[in-house]
């Protein structure tokens, strides 16, 4: 019946979100502010059609449980916002390992939402696609832009919230190092993680006290294109999560070994004079923000790590891309 193809990267927190204020509606009770990469991207086909049951292939695999859930819920809202009565075939690939346990929840709610909306005939501006992948998964809103990008706090009971674009892919020559520190997918995801603190962790309440002005200085940094400030921010904001996560009951440690080992790696460089600043996600990899020309020196240095398997590079990406011919 109607068909379309999107785009997206992947996008890495510069200011973490990590808890939610409205669960039923997916709002964050912080601010974040992303990068998105250009190497890691999802490409995801949709087609709306007559028959029975919608079928859902991640990854070469058809989706079952939480995984195929979570998009039926998306392909849900698009149908009853279209007035529309079809089933949908979904077939969702990533370019990158996602059995390293690489984040694709935000490239992957990215371009769902936006396939989903094209194919369902509805706006597909960033902000109508960036609120759709927000409900979804809160970073997923994030990848919907190029470059920079906030998703601000919202209120409970808006469910409007959508991310906003910051700077443009060109306005900083940085790059991201990406270790990857362990093969199999995580034990926790971010939503459990996020849950769990903010019913049981003593730290959450001062993490939701400093996040706003922690992503206030990222985007002062970011403005003023000033890395030291940007990263010291980055990491503290990075710290005080996990912080959350692992004084929460029962903890959560998202760390392997040789996640600290990469972060004592990145302090020396810093030491030795490079400017490279690090942060994780709800997992044990970690990614290294730097300039461009020091990218080559931190990827040998964290490659050289034991327990470090494999590491690549990724800079400023675009928007999510949508095609309706293909
Ligand atoms: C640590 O967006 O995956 O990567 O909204 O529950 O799907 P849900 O959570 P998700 O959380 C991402 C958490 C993080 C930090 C970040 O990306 O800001």
């Amino acid at each position: 019946m109607s068909r379309a193809r999107a785009v997206a990267g992947a996008n890495i927190a510069l200011a973490k979100y990590w808890g939610k204020l409205d669960i039923a509606l997916n709002i964050p009770a912080v601010p974040s502010i992303s990068l998105t990469l250009d190497k890691l991207t999802t490409t995801t086909t949709i087609e709306f059609h007559s028959g029975r049951a919608d079928s859902v292939t991640l990854n070469g695999k058809r989706a079952t449980g939480s995984g195929r859930t979570r998009v039926i819920e998306l392909l849900d809202r698009v149908r009853e916002q279209a007035g529309l009565d079809a089933v949908a075939t979904v077939v969702s690939d990533n370019n990158f390992p996602t059995a390293a346990g690489l984040a694709s929840s935000a490239s992957g709610f990215a371009a769902l939402a936006g396939a989903a909306l094209s194919a369902g005939g509805l706006q597909t501006s960033q902000v109508a696609i960036s609120r759709l992948a927000r409900q979804s998964s809160a970073s997923a809103a994030r990848s919907v832009f190029p470059g920079f990008a906030e998703l601000p706090t919202g209120r409970a009971g808006d469910g409007r919230l959508a991310a906003k674009p910051l700077f443009p892919a060109r306005h900083w020559d940085v790059a991201l190092v990406i270790a990857l520190t362990d093969k199999g997918p995580k034990k926790v995801g971010s939503t459990e993680g996020m849950e769990r603190s903010r019913k049981t962790s003593p730290l959450y309440a001062p993490w939701l006290q400093k996040a706003p002005a922690l992503a206030k200085k990222v985007r002062d940094g970011l403005r003023d294109r000033d890395l030291a400030k940007l990263g010291v921010a980055m990491e503290q904001s990075t710290v005080m999560f996990h912080a959350c996560a692992m004084t929460s009951v029962p903890s959560v440690y998202y760390w392997q070994p040789a996640t600290i080992a990469a972060l004592k790696t990145i302090q020396k460089l810093r030491e030795k004079g490079t400017e490279v600043y690090a942060t994780m996600d709800a997992g044990p990899h970690l990614k290294a923000l730097c300039r461009r020309k020091d990218a080559p020196s931190v990827k040998r240095a964290l490659q050289r790590l034991p327990g470090v398997h494999s590491t690549l590079v990724a800079r400023p990406g675009p928007g999510i891309k949508i095609q309706k011919k293909f």
